[in-house]
């Protein structure tokens, strides 16, 4: 695998994008080909049928490869990595427990080393402010101390930790603690709070909470988090080498049933309950402040009233049906079940076949 004849002159950084067939994925590549990057992705194809509307925006060419088996050679030539790929929440980190250490933990922290020994100068991890754990709604900063309460969250705060340990006078880590992510993207994921409260609005027009909504979250739209990694990698490097930052905006803590009544709001006519507590105990704010401070030309833009808005918009452009929504393509603890139960997929997580589902 060689990835060499894709440096363009003329482009600003050449950017490897692991990932790249992911929620957050399908919206970055695109616009990082927009701000003039040379790209490649790089995905194993978890998730490849859950394609749910056309983007109209070029993609670049991604590689199907588990980042598992990527070598040095493979990273040589690229300025910049940003980590997508892995076991992306905590229900499915807990479906192995041993695997999303291997895959998350391992997977990430050799991947970084490698790109370190190719000479790659910026090392971009999407990391989460699931780091923050339980809590009691307290507000919670990059000082805090972490509060793992999963296997994903554990891996998160440990690959934090072991990469940055890799930093020297070149190579630049940098860790992103992404709120939780709301907003369209073509490999849409309902399995995130906003993006499954809307889904059900459109589809059922009914908000049911399954929790009694208590517990708070920070959010943050889709394009602002590319927006927040489009604008690592140009930063200076003294601002952002070895630094972790939160990402999102402090007025953007919710708790959850002021989600469902801003859904409510953009989808006029659905019923809404509450259900009782369900023992998901994760409740925290989060401060974003370091962000704006570091990178002064960086401001969310997306408000969830927007969110929802849009959404709503697109649900109605594509006439988003209950199978779409309900079905395994775009939740991701689904179709991952799926692909081990019909042994598709290896309990290593590596492709019995060729093929993919
Ligand atoms: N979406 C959110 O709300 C959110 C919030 C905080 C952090 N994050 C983090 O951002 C990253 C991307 O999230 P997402 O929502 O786009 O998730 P996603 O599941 O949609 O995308 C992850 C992609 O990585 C690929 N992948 C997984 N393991 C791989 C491997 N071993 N080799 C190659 N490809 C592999 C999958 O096929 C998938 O396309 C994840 O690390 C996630 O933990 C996401």
């Amino acid at each position: 695998m060689v990835f060499g004849s894709l440096l363009d002159c003329g482009a600003n950084m050449r950017v490897l994008v692991t990932g790249c067939d992911g929620y957050i994925g399908s919206r970055l590549a695109p616009r990082l080909l927009q701000a003039g990057h040379t790209v490649q992705g790089i995905d194993t194809g978890f998730y490849r049928s859950g394609w749910l509307y056309e983007p109209r925006a070029p993609f670049p060419s991604i590689h199907t490869s588990d980042v598992r088996d990527l070598a040095p050679s493979n990273l040589m030539g690229f300025d910049a990595v940003v980590h997508l790929a892995e076991l992306s929440n905590d229900p499915l980190g807990q479906l192995d427990p041993d695997i999303t250490e291997k895959v998350n933990h391992r997977g990430s922290c050799q991947l970084a080393l490698k790109a370190r020994d190719a000479g790659v100068s910026r090392f971009i991890y999407a990391s989460s402010c699931s780091v923050y754990g339980a809590g009691t709604g307290d507000w919670k900063d990059e000082n805090s101390p972490p509060d793992p309460r999963t296997a994903y969250a554990q891996c998160k705060v440990d690959v934090e930790r072991d990469v940055l340990g890799l930093m020297d006078e070149r190579f630049a880590p940098i860790f992103l603690r992404n709120a939780t992510v709301f907003g369209p993207s073509p490999r849409m994921r309902f399995d995130l709070v906003l993006n499954n409260l809307a889904g059900l609005a459109w589809t059922e027009r009914a908000i049911r909470l399954t929790s009694d909504g208590s517990p708070w979250r920070p959010l943050v739209h889709v394009a602002d988090v590319v927006e927040a990694i489009l604008a690592m990698l140009t930063a200076d490097r003294d601002a952002v080498a070895g630094e972790t930052f939160n990402v999102g905006s402090t007025e953007q803590n919710y708790q959850v049933r002021d989600i469902a009544d801003v859904v409510a709001d953009a989808f006029p006519g659905c019923e809404f309950s509450v259900g009782p507590s369900n023992g998901d105990d994760r409740s925290y704010r989060v401060k974003f402040d370091k962000l704006a401070e570091r990178i002064p030309t960086f401001r969310c833009q997306w408000s969830i009233e927007r969110g929802a808005a849009e959404l709503r918009e697109l649900f109605a452009r594509i006439n988003l049906t209950t199978e779409q929504f309900q079905g395994r393509h775009h939740t991701r603890l689904l179709q991952l079940k799926h692909l081990l139960q019909t042994g598709q997929l290896r309990p290593d997580l590596y492709w019995a076949v060729d093929a993919i589902a």
